[in-house]
């Protein structure tokens, strides 16, 4: 491993607003932003409160928590962190080094609504607890186009359903990205399941769809993949529902077969995506 790897995961172990694979963390996501606000030295995990209702154990409400998955350098995280004093966000991904640099920029602007989890994305209903999570934003996935891969994709129901595990009730999820077929695997995936679908476009930044009443000015963040347009799309997709129905396992196999008939357009593969992420 390279030298500036190993500098970057030396320096999130001593970050007080990262977590690496944290344990007992389900319920206490409340109390661990209060502390972050206050302290400069060690959080003690097993000392934070649990908070089951709407308030703090001293009476605060408790922020809404926004979840960025698969969140690379969290930009989102820390966009949105600047934007919302009144709300509490989380970045998640597996790897510590990316995660570094969204964690110094908080630290050094002193963002204390804004935290990071190193984790796989399979094992995130262990740190949040039942509806302790408001919304969801994933931003340029690997869109996993080979079939045999559709399972890994981040809007195919076995993901949803792992959300359903802490989203709350009617919760949001948002997707950004540069992939044609994820754009329509996702429309897919919200039609056959009946999710309620809030906006969806193929071209975010045209001039008709942001001069709408659907243009959500928190999709003006970038992200380090945003830029790398590695879809070779030109148009970043973006859609936007609630996770507010029962996702019965029965359908999967329909799913499979409808998406067994889409074209594979883009002229990129994982291998591609993955020659770019070596590159960095
Ligand atoms: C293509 S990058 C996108 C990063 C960021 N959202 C952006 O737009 O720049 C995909 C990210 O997903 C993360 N990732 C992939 N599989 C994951 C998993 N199973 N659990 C957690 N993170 C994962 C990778 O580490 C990587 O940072």
């Amino acid at each position: 491993m390279g030298q500036k790897k190993l500098i970057k995961f030396a320096a999130i172990k001593e970050y007080q607003n990262v977590l690496e694979y944290p344990q007992d963390m389900p319920g206490k996501w409340a109390s661990f932003f209060q502390a972050l606000e206050k302290s400069s030295t060690n959080i003690s995990l097993e000392n934070l409160a649990i908070t089951a209702n709407s308030k703090l154990p001293n009476g605060h409400l408790v922020q809404p928590l926004v979840l960025e998955l698969a969140c690379g350098r969290g930009e989102y995280a820390v966009g949105l962190g600047r934007m919302f004093s009144d709300q509490n966000f989380v970045g998640l991904d597996l790897k510590g080094n990316r995660i570094w640099k969204g964690a110094s920029i908080a630290n050094r602007d002193g963002l204390k609504n804004v935290g990071f989890v190193r984790t796989q994305i399979e094992l995130a209903p262990n740190y949040f607890a039942k509806d302790e999570v408001d919304e969801i934003w994933i931003t340029f996935p690997d869109p996993q186009l080979r079939l045999s891969k559709a399972k890994k994709r981040l809007t195919h129901p076995k993901f949803l359903r792992l959300f359903q595990q802490f989203l709350k009730p009617n919760g949001l999820v948002h997707l950004k990205t540069d992939s044609p077929n994820l754009f329509l695997f996702t429309k897919t995936v919200i039609e056959l399941f009946g999710l309620t679908l809030i906006t969806a476009t193929d071209n975010l930044y045209s001039t008709e769809f942001m001069q709408s009443e659907k243009w959500d000015a928190r999709c003006a963040i970038k992200t380090y993949y945003e830029g790398l347009n590695i879809a070779s799309s030109n148009c970043i997709h973006y859609i936007q529902f609630k996770l507010d129905k029962e996702l019965p396992l029965e359908l999967d196999e329909k799913l499979k077969e409808i998406i067994a008939e889409f074209e594979i357009t883009e002229t990129h593969d994982s291998l591609a995506r993955n020659g770019k992420q070596a590159m960095e």
